[in-house]
């Protein structure tokens, strides 16, 4: 038995390769599986030369959005002669989502490394890893892999002999899932309260200690040593369907499958032999109803629409959806819809950080509305009143944690809308009990 499953044969383990083997934590064991080879190759290389690799490679940002890094990289200011940081967003707080955790349990050192390439390519000396409170182990496992990386070298006032320093510093966060949103992540690094900041000026024009700032996630930067290693070629040949989401992608998947975990496949591979072939399907005697495949920001996706859908941030899109950060949360036969999409909606409210009206406001209104359909109270005006909101909050705050909480409504009403009806008109038992 692998981790914590075996890999299946449509599986691509890249990243996961070494998962569930211990060996791989140390400094001589990431060695030994050819680990800081890539660091090496890249300390010979021009910081330029590095990002036109990474930008060949096609690799977009695993974090949510699929920005092009090696672009992102780019943008950095060069000779400006001022410090530089790479931040490394370790926060994964979004629902459904537990792939970054899994890449700092088992290989501290292919994040480590990443890091280090991608702070010699956009010119900065430190980089901070902010690592969500709650990842108490992954936080040991980098504690002890950051002191070996130091004493043997690979960080430091002199990498491996290059001249060139980088120091990495592990950054905890305090559970704020509004931290994970790249700028209220750099204000709280800078010891102030999580709020998003408003674009322009962009982070590498002005980000953390109002300096040039590349933010990238977990999974994003682990795949930069595989892509220096191999080569952007290589990289870009990991496809299956649409050229623009080329490489590998870990997809967490929860719900009601009979093996839920991380699957690493490659991009463009079918939504469907994912769920049945290498989660093993639904649950004895149910069948499917719904996904989330995006961490539970994304619209909510109907069986039929995710019969033929690729997995890669085209394929999501042309079924209604988005990639994300790809934790699917699967839902059998046997879910209330309404019950879900209110849970959601609750969590929201509960991360707002109550910065911009629509969203204070919206997420903690959008719930109370929820709540009292589903304790048989609902009105029958309550789905216009929750599709307005929503338009409210979608597209006029400072970040998108609004337009998260809006986006499985309105898929929800669209999709469901027969189960909303059956609270509204008593043909349903309430849910919840309201006071
Ligand atoms: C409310 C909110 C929460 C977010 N949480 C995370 C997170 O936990 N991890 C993450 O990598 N990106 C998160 N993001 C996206 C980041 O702002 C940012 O786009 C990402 O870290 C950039 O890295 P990438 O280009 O490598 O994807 C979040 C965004 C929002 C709006």
């Amino acid at each position: 038995m692998g981790y914590p499953h075996p890999a299946h044969p449509k599986e691509t383990p890249v990243l996961s390769k070494h998962f569930g083997d211990a060996g791989a934590r140390t400094f001589d064991g990431w060695v030994q599986r050819g680990g800081y080879a890539a660091l090496r190759k890249a300390l010979g290389m021009t910081p330029d030369a590095i990002i036109e690799e990474v930008k060949g490679s096609g690799l977009r940002g695993r974090g949510g959005a699929g920005f092009p890094t090696g672009l992102k990289w780019s943008f950095m200011p060069k000779g400006d002669g001022k410090p530089h940081y790479l931040v490394c967003n370790a926060d994964e707080s979004e629902p459904g989502t537990f792939k970054d955790r899994e890449i700092m349990r088992w290989t501290p050192h292919q994040l480590i490394e990443g890091c280090a390439i991608a702070a010699y390519a956009i010119g900065a000396e430190r980089c901070y890893i902010y690592i969500r409170g709650e990842f108490t182990e992954p936080l040991r496992v980098m504690t002890a892999a950051v002191a070996e990386a130091y004493a043997k070298g690979a960080l430091g006032a002199d990498v491996f002999g290059s001249g060139k320093r980088i120091d990495i510093v592990l950054h905890r966060g305090a559970g704020a899932y509004i931290c994970g949103e790249e700028t209220a992540m750099m204000n709280s690094i800078e010891g102030r309260r999580g709020n998003p900041r408003i674009k322009p000026p962009f982070p590498a024009q002005a980000g953390l200690f109002a300096l040039p700032t590349t933010i990238n996630n977990v999974e994003t930067l682990a795949s930069v040593s595989h892509i220096l290693n191999r080569g952007a070629e290589w990289y870009k040949g990991l496809c299956l369907s649409n050229p623009k989401s080329t490489g590998t992608k870990l997809i967490s998947v929860c719900g009601h499958v009979q093996r839920p975990g991380n699957y690493e496949v490659t991009m463009g591979t079918p939504m469907k032999d994912l769920i049945f072939d290498m989660c093993g399907g639904m649950k004895p005697g149910r069948t499917l109803k719904a996904v989330i495949p995006g961490g539970s920001s994304v619209p909510i996706m109907t069986a039929a629409e995710t019969e033929d859908c690729l997995l890669d941030y085209e394929g999501v899109v042309a079924r209604g959806s988005m990639l994300g950060s790809a934790g699917m949360i699967v839902m059998d036969d046997s879910t209330d819809m309404v019950y879900q999409i209110w849970r959601l909606a609750r969590f929201y409210a509960h991360e707002s950080c109550a910065q911009c009206t629509q969203c204070r406001e919206g997420t903690a209104w959008t719930t109370k509305i929820l709540e009292r359909i589903l304790a048989g109270k609902g009105k029958a005006s309550d789905l216009d009143l929750l599709l307005s909101l929503s338009e409210n909050m979608t597209g006029k705050t400072i970040c998108v944690l609004s337009d998260s909480c809006a986006a499985p409504i309105v898929s929800g009403i669209a999709k469901f809308r027969s189960e909303f009806d059956a609270y509204l008109s008593g043909a349903r038992q309430p849910a919840l009990a309201m006071a």
